[in-house]
């Protein structure tokens, strides 16, 4: 039976309690973790957002009736207690905060009581994801879960106070918004008013923010929900929050400044870690030779190493026909202390380097007898093997493994491996925050599907003005001024300077394959607004949820978000997305499939 809490008022939290206090009385409220009947005395665990607090109820202490209702408590029931904290009589519990303190409880009350729940609320649960994830409302009870998202709230407050102090302004932007292209799938929505027309729901307040800045308003902050029909991924979510800026009248320099003092001042704040600033920036094209990605992670070295040079007199055709190839190589890495690696986890490998576009994996053990094994020996002179040894800096132990291919799938398989080997073999420690610009972006992407080139970034992109004059005779070449802050192999934020010239985006767009009046048409707004009176501006993206990933150290986005959805992109607790009424249907207009029976 559930009782009222009239006249009782919780003093605090339950670990909010401290030695201090011992001696004077308490009233605490929340959920029973667990209790324990040992006839004349009854131990519970009071559990709240704070922690744990052990009550101990004594015959005597407290009265018969309210002796008899604590024999009674079971996991989950809500209660309100008062009575006094003391020293514990008992074990003291080095585990829990409060592990040296009990509550002797005069007084009970049972606020709610509550079915035995689907699975234990309890840190790093073994629970199946699909049960907790259909419970959220019991996950988000468990001890991690509840420490992410109150760090989550402590970053969201931080970030608005840092920027409000900078001087920045938080302005909200549209949910109902146009759809236009580039970028990822939208999610649609159907107007009621306009019978077959859609709002998009945002993927970026992008356009909104420029627009902003015409406006004149500066320096634009806001905590952005945004919307991306893509496919899911331990870090991507259909929707997903952004800490979105926009700054007038600076250039690089002034956005990388205000961001590095920013993540400085959260990391102290909410964790107390000193980031080292400056920042170190690293040009695109030296991140992908040295580490085969545009987000490294510098926590560990296994650097890749061009061995093109040495493998071209090689009679061996895998490298041959690499080195034909425009943009071809041959890389390697030295997997340092894995030379005598068996069959079948090199076999394993040389599948990873497949699934990652390569047509396969040459390799090199030198075993710690001091034997020499490769699956390219009747390919080179012992003079070659020697040099391309030393090259990699091989020594007795090693594994050395290469790919041959164009560069873009030298470095996502050797990226890639790299990434497997940090995992397989904990070279990186996840308290270790190594923050990395990536600058110097290529200002454009070939794409072999759409037989053009496209915005590496997105087509208000500025280019580097040193490389403006390839725009025609080489465009791959030209390089933009774009930015990316990565932290231990995650890109957790990007942005550029904007094109603010006339001249330079209508060339961009004559690049894009755009014409000028599909350009207007998609972006008439931006694009009218940028005759009356544009600054320079340029602006940064965080991922918040990325952001919160790192710093609170879990594995996936889901856990720093409260309802996140799965990789179908449904929501097993609401089951979005969900069938809609007939009625509903036809106010928009909309036909759709029966549904299968
Ligand atoms: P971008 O597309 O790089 O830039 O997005 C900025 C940051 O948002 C995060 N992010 C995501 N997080 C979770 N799930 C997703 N599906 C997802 N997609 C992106 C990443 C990324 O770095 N308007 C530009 C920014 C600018 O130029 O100012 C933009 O949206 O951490
Ligand atoms: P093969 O002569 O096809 O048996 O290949 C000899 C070795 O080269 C094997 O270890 C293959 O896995 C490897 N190999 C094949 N294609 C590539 C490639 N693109 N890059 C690196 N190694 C490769």
């Amino acid at each position: 039976m559930a009782e009222s809490m009239k006249g009782m008022h919780r003093t605090c939290r339950a670990a909010e309690v401290t030695e201090a206090m011992i001696g004077s009385e308490v009233t605490l409220m929340g959920w029973v973790q667990k209790s324990r009947n040992k006839g004349g005395i009854v131990f519970t665990d009071l559990r709240d957002r704070s922690g744990i607090m052990q009550l101990i109820f004594e015959d005597g202490t407290i009265d018969s009736e309210g002796f008899e209702k604590a024999g009674k408590l079971r996991a989950e029931f809500v209660i309100a207690v008062t009575g006094t904290v003391q020293k514990r009589a008992g074990a003291i519990n080095e585990k829990l905060a409060t592990g040296t303190m009990e509550v002797a409880v005069k007084y009970l009350r049972v606020l709610a009581e509550a079915e035995t729940p689907p699975f234990p609320i309890e840190e790093n649960s073994k629970t199946k994801d699909e049960i907790r994830l259909t419970h959220r409302y019991l996950d988000l009870r468990r001890p991690d879960l509840q420490r992410n998202m109150m760090l989550r709230s402590e970053v969201a407050y931080l970030t608005r106070e840092y920027f409000h102090k900078e001087g920045f302004c938080e302005i909200e932007t549209p949910m109902l918004g146009k759809s236009t292209p580039e970028g990822a799938r939208d999610y649609l929505v159907p107007s009621r008013v306009h019978p077959g027309s859609f709002y998009a729901l945002p993927q970026s307040p992008q356009l909104f923010k420029q627009l902003l800045m015409c406006s004149g308003y500066d320096r634009y902050i806001q905590i952005a929900k945004c919307f991306r029909d893509e496919d899911l991924r331990a870090d991507r979510q259909p929707e997903f929050t952004q800490i979105d800026m926009e700054l007038s009248f600076v250039d690089v320099d002034d956005v990388i400044d205000v961001n590095e003092r920013y993540l400085k001042y959260i990391f102290k704040e909410a964790l107390g870690v000193d980031v080292q600033t400056p920042i170190p920036r690293m040009p695109w094209i030296e991140a992908m030779n040295r580490y085969g990605s545009d987000k490294p992670d510098i926590r560990f070295g296994m650097e890749l190493i061009d061995v093109s040079d040495i493998a071209k007199d090689f009679d061996f055709v895998v490298f041959q026909n690499a080195l034909k190839q425009k943009d071809g190589s041959v890389r390697g890495i030295n997997v340092k202390g894995q030379g005598d690696m068996g069959r079948k986890q090199i076999d394993k490998l040389v599948e990873m380097a497949k699934g990652y576009g390569a047509g396969g994996l040459a390799y090199i053990q030198m075993k710690n007898d001091g034997s020499v094994k490769s699956s390219f020996a009747k390919f080179m002179t012992d003079e070659q093997q020697a040099a391309l040894i030393a090259a990699m800096g091989g020594e007795k132990g090693d594994l050395l493994l290469f790919a041959a291919d164009r560069n873009k799938i030298v470095w996502n398989v050797l990226g890639a491996l790299r990434l497997h080997f940090r995992d397989e073999l904990g070279l990186a420690r996840k308290d270790d925050f190594r923050f990395l610009w990536i600058v110097e972006f290529p200002l454009l992407e070939w794409s072999d599907e759409e037989n053009r080139f496209m915005a590496m970034h997105h087509p208000f992109t500025m280019p580097m003005e040193e490389d403006w004059d390839k725009i025609d005779s080489d465009p791959g070449a030209v390089r933009a001024k774009a930015y990316d802050i990565t932290l231990n192999g995650n890109e957790i934020g990007g942005g550029s300077v904007r094109i603010h010239q006339n001249d330079i985006q209508e060339k961009m767009f004559e690049v894009l394959g755009f014409t000028k009046e599909r350009a207007w048409e998609q972006f008439r707004f931006l694009l009218s607004a940028f005759k009356y009176g544009v600054p320079p501006h340029a602006g940064l993206a965080y991922g918040l949820d990325r952001l919160v990933m790192l710093m609170t150290g879990a594995d996936t986005i889901r856990d720093v978000i409260a309802f996140p959805k799965v990789k179908d992109a449904s929501d097993l607790m609401t089951e979005a997305p969900s069938r809609v009424d007939a009625k509903q249907l036809e106010e928009l207009a909309l036909q759709v499939p029966e549904e299968e029976a």
